[in-house]
């Protein structure tokens, strides 16, 4: 059984999860408003990948008995500075949701819900890849920003990326 508190931990995930997504859709907005559909193909994957997360919480909730509440998700920042502003912003943004995560492991610690931190095992390792990999992005992008062919390249690597979702299961 869930106590109320940590079900709304896990709802205001769900919402925080959610926002993620229009995060990233911001981002692969941004993209493709400047022809690199291979980095807006990323953040596209990306994004759907966030819905995904916010749906494995939702479905835990109802396999608990927890209340499942549907809150309201704020507008993302739409302006970016430039390319290595965004792969920063989601670096930044991921660390975020990694320090939340966290929040929601300790507080279902303290309160001896085994079920919820054995559920959040998953993110936290999945946490780790997004850091991994978001930090990867920044550090490819400060290599490839002032070159217009190295760039092309990465925006071509970047559009290889296909939404898995099997792999968030
Ligand atoms: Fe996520
Ligand atoms: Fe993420």
């Amino acid at each position: 059984m869930i106590t109320s508190k940590i079900a709304s931990l896990l709802n205001e995930q769900i919402a925080k999860e959610q926002y993620a997504a229009q995060y990233y859709l911001a981002m692969s907005a941004w993209f493709t408003s400047r022809d690199l559909e291979g980095i807006a193909n990323y953040f596209r994957v990306q994004s759907k990948e966030e819905l995904m997360h916010a749906d494995k919480m939702f479905d835990y909730l109802a396999d608990v008995g927890g209340e499942i509440k549907i809150l309201a998700i704020s507008q993302p920042p739409n302006e970016f500075i430039d390319a290595l502003d965004v792969f920063e912003k989601a670096l930044e943004h991921e660390k975020s949701v990694t320090r939340s995560i966290f929040n929601i492991v300790k507080a279902a610690n303290d309160e001896g819900d085994f079920a919820t931190t054995s559920f959040l095992q998953w993110f936290i390792n999945e946490q780790v890849e997004e850091e991994s990999s978001a930090s990867l992005l920044v550090s490819k992008i400060k290599m490839v920003r002032d070159n217009p062919s190295a760039l092309y390249l990465f925006d071509q690597e970047l559009g290889q990326r296909v939404f898995n979702p099997a792999a968030e299961a």
